[in-house]
C-alpha cells in the first residue's frame, strides 16, 4: 500500500468513532471515505454496530451493500444524523470543494439533509485558498456549451466538460461535469456559489459551504481532527 493510500484508510476508519449504534449515516464517495465504509460493515458484523445508511453515489451503494450496511432511502427519512464524505480542497473555513468523483449532487443534497459533516481527508487536501483544484459544476447536457461559456465568463477562466475517454462523464443523475480552472482564487466561496448557481444549465456546484463541521486529516504526525469551532459538533 503507498504512503497516500496508508493515509487514506487511516482517516477512513478513524471517523468512524463519530458512528453510534442507532444512527442513520449518509455515506460519502471516493477513494479515503470507501475505507469508513468498509469498517463500518467490519463494526457491524464483529462488534455489534447497528446503523443505517443512505449512500450518495451507485458505486458508494455497492460497497456498502457488499458489506453489509443495511441502505434506506433518503426520502424515507426525516433527516440524518451525520454524513461521512472526503473532499477535494478544505480552506482554514471548513469551506470545502468537492466532485472530484463527479458524485457532488448526491452528496450536497445528503450533507444537506444531516445534523452533521464530517470529512475524511489526507494532508494534501488542506489549502490556504479554495480552487488550485478545478471546480467540479454539475451542468445539464442540453446546451452544454452555452453553459461552459456562461461560466467561464462569469469565473474568468478555462471551463472544460470532464471526459472519460472518448465521451463525456456521466453523472449518477444524467449530466456532466464543467470544471473550472480558477486557479486557487476563491476567496468568498458563498459568493462564488451564488454565482455559479444564477447560470441556468448549472445543476449544482462543488463547494460546500457551512456543512462541514469536522476534519478527520491523516499526516505525517498521525491523525488529526479538527472541529470547528461554534460547529455542530463542537460541544
Ligand atoms: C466525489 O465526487 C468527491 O466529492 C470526493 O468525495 C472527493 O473527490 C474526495 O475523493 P478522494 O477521497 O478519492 O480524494
Amino acid at each position: 500500500m503507498s504512503d497516500v493510500e496508508a493515509l487514506k484508510k487511516a482517516a477512513g476508519i478513524a471517523a468512524c468513532d463519530f458512528v453510534k449504534t442507532g444512527m442513520k449515516v449518509g455515506l460519502g464517495t471516493g477513494s479515503t471515505v470507501k475505507h469508513t465504509v468498509i469498517e463500518l460493515g467490519r463494526r457491524m458484523s464483529e462488534e455489534g454496530l447497528e446503523i443505517v445508511g443512505v449512500p450518495t453515489s451507485l458505486a458508494t451503494e455497492e460497497l456498502a451493500t457488499k458489506v453489509g450496511i443495511p441502505l434506506v432511502e433518503l426520502s424515507e427519512l426525516d433527516g440524518l444524523d451525520i454524513v461521512i464524505d472526503g473532499a477535494d480542497e478544505y480552506d482554514p473555513n471548513f469551506q470545502l470543494i468537492k466532485g472530484g468523483g463527479a458524485a457532488l449532487l448526491r452528496e450536497k443534497i445528503v450533507a444537506q439533509e444531516s445534523a452533521a459533516m464530517v470529512v475524511v481527508a489526507d494532508a494534501r487536501k488542506r489549502v490556504q485558498t479554495l480552487g488550485a483544484f478545478p471546480l467540479p459544476i454539475e451542468v445539464t447536457p442540453f446546451s452544454h456549451e452555452a453553459t461552459v461559456r456562461g461560466l467561464s465568463r462569469l469565473l474568468d477562466c478555462r471551463v472544460n466538460i470532464r471526459m472519460a475517454g472518448n465521451g463525456p462523464v456521466i453523472t449518477d443523475n444524467g449530466n456532466m461535469i464543467a470544471d473550472a480552472h480558477t486557479g486557487p482564487t476563491i476567496e468568498n466561496p458563498i459568493e462564488c456559489e451564488r454565482n455559479v448557481l444564477m447560470i441556468a444549465g448549472v445543476v449544482q456546484v462543488g463547494l460546500f459551504n457551512g456543512m462541514c463541521d469536522a476534519v478527520v486529516l491523516a499526516g505525517g504526525d498521525g491523525i488529526e481532527t479538527f472541529v470547528k469551532p461554534g460547529g455542530r459538533l463542537s460541544q
